[in-house]
């Protein structure tokens, strides 16, 4: 029989495994990103996809449907809302959970507050850290504020360390920060290769699963935007979370990127103090906060984020052009959409927009890729362009197609109704979601069905 091969090939990007180097990825494609690595080892195999409650050394058997039991989930409830909102209520025991972002926005800090929460009810925790020395965690702990109950703190990078820890202390949750520093002995490359972050990762699940404990695991991102490693990271664990925002702005947001408990389209918004990040239960309210009155090119839309609402600032400068080529910028949303935006005023309402420089800006730093915001973009713009203002208390919604026909989009009630919530009177929506909308009594509706009749509402306005 052939020997079993040591090492293999591994795609940086997808993950593909292959006996032979390649200067390209047969499965993804990318150029340059085939590794050299420890081959995928029999024992992580023998026990990958095996689900919660199964134990590790279970037979192989298969089962009806109905044979099959569940139980009710344990959760352990965190008590920092947007947080177990994100993770679909709560903490499943037993599960890997990843959380992802850029160096430096939080996560530390993040999962640091969570053990608190977490210990102060009488959960024990323990936090391993590969980064950085008990006293560093110790300095951050003192900015976020007391800490009593069962948190246990261990600085180690040796995975076969943490094991004997692990199953001495058995804690109910378990923090890994990062998974790029740590390291098993038996793999011959180093911290944060593709073979170790794969292996480490693989041990993870198996404790997570053989013994219980929840663990989180943290993963830096790399420029691309990837967590670094391999993107099989995210296949290998439950739930993969991103957090996300403006290292120099103070707002966070939590995001769902994969989750086998429960729904990927929850968001938590937070805000780095420096006492910690605090919860930001109303984000309309943050989002809006400082927004100017009665001033050309601002209009409020709204972005669903999952099962919420969150209202948002479209800001539009439009300026009188020197260049051949006018200058066109966007912040907080697609740069493509934008220039379709332009052209459609351009062209259906005889604008001169190639004569304008355009900026466009979601106030508070805030990301939308929804083409709900259409319409209050085109407002936005439109609004700039004749320097006539958009009452304070209007809010937009609708997606605005190639014809300028504005037209239908999701859940249009609850965003309105988020809107009355926070004291808007008049609701700008497409003509097609009126009949959804009948039993909204309590704020002024105007359907329309293109953009010159939402257009003309500004001006009829005159304000
Ligand atoms: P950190 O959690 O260390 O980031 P990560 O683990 O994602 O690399 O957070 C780093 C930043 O957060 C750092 O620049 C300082 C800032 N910060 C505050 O503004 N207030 C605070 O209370 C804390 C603890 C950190
Ligand atoms: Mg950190």
């Amino acid at each position: 029989m052939a020997k079993a091969r040591d090492t293999s090939f591994f795609c940086k990007e997808c993950g593909y495994e292959s006996a032979k180097w390649a200067g390209q990825c047969p499965s993804c494609r990318a150029w340059n990103t085939m590794v050299e690595a420890p081959a995928s080892s029999a024992k992580g195999l023998r026990n990958a996809g095996r689900g919660i409650g199964g134990g590790l050394l279970r037979e192989a058997k298969a089962y009806t449907m109905a044979e099959i039991k569940t139980g009710e989930e344990e959760r352990i409830i965190t008590g920092m809302e947007e947080f177990d909102r994100v993770l679909g209520n709560g903490i499943i025991k037993g599960s890997l959970v990843l959380v992802g972002g850029d160096p430096g926005i939080g996560k530390s800090t993040l999962l640091t507050q969570v053990c608190r929460e977490l210990s102060s009810k009488g959960t024990e925790v323990l936090y391993i850290s590969g980064e950085e020395s008990l006293s560093q965690i110790k300095l951050r702990a003192d900015r976020i504020g007391d800490f009593n109950g069962h948190m246990k703190l261990l600085c180690e990078t040796d995975m076969d360390a943490i094991e004997k820890v692990l199953t001495e202390l058995k804690p109910q949750v378990c923090i890994i920060d990062s998974i790029q520093t740590m390291f098993r002995p038996d793999v011959a490359s180093a911290p944060g290769s593709t073979g170790q972050v794969r292996e480490s990762t693989n041990l993870l699940m198996q404790w997570a699963k053989g013994l219980g404990i929840a663990i989180f695991v943290v993963g830096h991102v790399t420029k691309e935007g990837v967590v670094a490693g391999p993107r099989m990271l995210e296949h290998m664990v439950d739930t993969v979370l991103y957090f996300e925002g403006d290292a120099h702005g103070a707002y966070r947001i939590l995001r769902g990127v994969k989750n086998r408990f429960g729904s990927t389209n929850e968001i938590g918004v937070f805000e780095m103090r420096s006492t910690g990040l605090t919860q930001v239960p109303n984000p309309s309210e943050y989002m809006l906060t400082g927004r100017p009155l009665d001033t050309s090119g601002s209009v409020v839309s709204c972005s669903m984020e999952g099962t919420r609402p969150i209202l948002a600032e479209i800001q539009a400068l439009v300026a009188r052009s020197g260049l051949n080529n006018p200058r066109r910028s966007a912040s907080g949303v697609e740069f493509n959409r934008i220039n379709i935006l332009i052209a459609v005023l351009e062209k259906r309402l005889g604008y001169h927009m190639s004569e304008c420089d355009v900026y466009v800006n979601v106030a508070g730093g805030m990301r939308v890729s929804e083409t709900a915001l259409d319409l209050a973009i085109v407002l936005a713009l439109a609004s700039g362009y004749m320097d006539v203002v958009v009452p304070a208390d209007v809010m937009a919604v609708g997606e605005v197609g190639l014809s300028g026909e504005v037209r239908n989009v999701n859940q249009i009630e609850s965003r309105v109704r988020e809107a009355v919530k926070m004291g808007f009177t008049e609701c700008i929506v497409p003509a097609s979601s009126m009949n959804a909308l009948r039993k909204m009594t309590n704020v002024k509706l105007h359907g329309v069905s293109n953009v010159s009749e939402a257009i003309g509402l500004l001006r009829k306005d005159g304000k």
